[in-house]
């Protein structure tokens, strides 16, 4: 399966966040969209309405990636926003079966996230039920950071457990991404790159998304 590509606006400008969206539309696979509670991480960004706006003007890929805690409390009003996919962490609730059953249940992809600290084993009891596992390369909060290392291992052990398993779900990774990471995250078994700031700072989106695309794909170094 071809290696997919998810724009995170985290870092677009957000005053004219249509044109941003649409900058990097027909070069991107997924839009990214980075919700924050200043809480679960020690950022703010915005709620569901700005979700539910994007979703009205875009018809294409919206994967919602939730920092939020308790996530039980904002899993509902961000289903009625209607992404393709919902992610939530598995540190900000007590009740990740529930919360993915409730997704799929209103036909949303579920997706669910790791922090760089939290131990892979913990996704043994939730992996059969989930779309996608997120695990991140960067501390959740900001754009713009070093990617972690040890995530490649991480990577490795998901896919591992998906191999042995016999599962489909799709594995993402999502922090410091680049073409100078790319192509060693999907060798170890990453399927949808999301990437922010490598693409929001670049004068040429479009030009930004093709670099990364032929790395991930392994067509130029
Ligand atoms: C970080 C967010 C990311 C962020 C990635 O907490 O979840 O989606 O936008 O940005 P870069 O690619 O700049 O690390
Ligand atoms: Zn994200």
């Amino acid at each position: 399966m071809a290696v997919k590509i998810s724009a995170s606006i985290l870092n677009a400008d957000y005053l004219n966040l249509q044109r941003e969206i649409e900058s990097v539309i027909g070069s991107t696979d997924w839009i990214h969209v980075d919700v924050m509670d200043g809480h679960f991480v020690p950022n703010l960004t915005f709620g569901w309405k700005m979700v539910s706006s994007i979703r009205k003007r875009f018809s294409n890929f919206l994967d919602v990636h939730i920092m939020v805690e308790p996530a039980d409390r904002f899993v509902e009003t961000f289903c009625n926003a209607k992404p393709d996919l919902l992610t939530f962490h598995i540190e900000a609730t007590h009740h990740a079966h529930r919360l993915a059953e409730y997704i799929k249940s209103k036909g949303i992809k579920v997706g669910i996230s790791l922090n760089p600290a939290t131990p892979i084993e913990l996704l043994k009891g939730i992996m059969d039920y989930v779309d996608l596992i997120l695990i991140m390369s960067v501390n959740p909060g900001f754009g713009g950071q070093k990617f972690i290392e040890g995530s490649i291992e991480r990577v490795k052990e998901v896919a591992e457990m998906r191999e042995k398993r016999n599962l489909n779900f799709l594995i993402e990774i999502d922090g410091g991404i680049s073409p100078d990471n790319a192509r060693k995250v999907v060798e170890a078994g990453v399927d949808v790159l999301v990437c922010g700031s490598y693409i929001f700072e670049s004068e040429d989106r479009k030009n930004a998304l093709n670099t990364l695309r032929g790395v991930a794909d392994g067509k130029t170094e």
